[in-house]
């Protein structure tokens, strides 16, 4: 059975199979995590990205790590929030389903995300804390899942949230 856990840490550091970025769907680059990742992957995680012509939203693609400490890194595309009823909660749960079901298929062992959607995207971070927590409980019993599943959080801030609602069993 996989293990899920919540640290803070800087995503780029994480020597583990794979790490989650919180991309745009261009996947040419951005700011906060995506920028991070882009600027400790060097340029080939580019180069790389440009071949996979974009990425819609709640969907994953898989590029190496280069000079990351991780081996890959899986590319998903979280939901602009946009007050909440226009499917943003669907969305943001395809993204962790998704990337997971990419890694399985990488036989990834161990994975890290970060709070897709809850920097410039707006989204509401109890929200989708819970929506993170619920879709990995959901899928991380299925074969050939990674056996380690982190949420890496920024903050102490975020960290509080996610082991609050790693502590509830809903
Ligand atoms: N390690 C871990 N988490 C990080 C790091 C890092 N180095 N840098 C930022 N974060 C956290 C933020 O604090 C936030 O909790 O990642 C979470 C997601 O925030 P964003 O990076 O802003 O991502 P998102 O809200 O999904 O917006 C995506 O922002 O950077 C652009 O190109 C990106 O257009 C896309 C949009």
């Amino acid at each position: 059975m996989s293990t899920l856990r919540a640290i803070q840490a800087d995503i780029t550091t994480l020597a583990l199979d794979c790490i989650v970025n919180a991309a745009n769907e261009s996947l040419l680059g951005g700011g906060g995590v995506d920028g991070a990742i882009h600027s400790a992957a060097g340029p080939q995680l580019l180069a790389q990205c440009r071949t996979l012509r974009g990425c819609a939203t709640g969907e994953a693609k898989i590029t190496g790590g280069f000079r990351l400490p991780a081996r890959y890194v899986i590319h998903t595309v979280g939901p602009v929030w946009h007050g909440g009823n226009a499917g943003e909660a669907e969305l943001l749960a395809a993204c962790y389903r998704n990337s997971l079901a990419l890694a399985a298929t990488h036989h990834i062992q161990s994975i890290a995300f970060p709070a897709i959607s809850t920097g410039v995207y707006g989204y509401p971070l109890a929200a989708a804390t819970d929506i993170a927590v619920r879709s990995v409980r959901q899928v991380m019993g299925q074969p050939d899942m990674p056996q380690e599943i982190v949420f890496c959080c920024f903050s102490e801030r975020d960290l509080a949230v996610y082991q609050a609602a790693l502590l509830r069993q809903d």
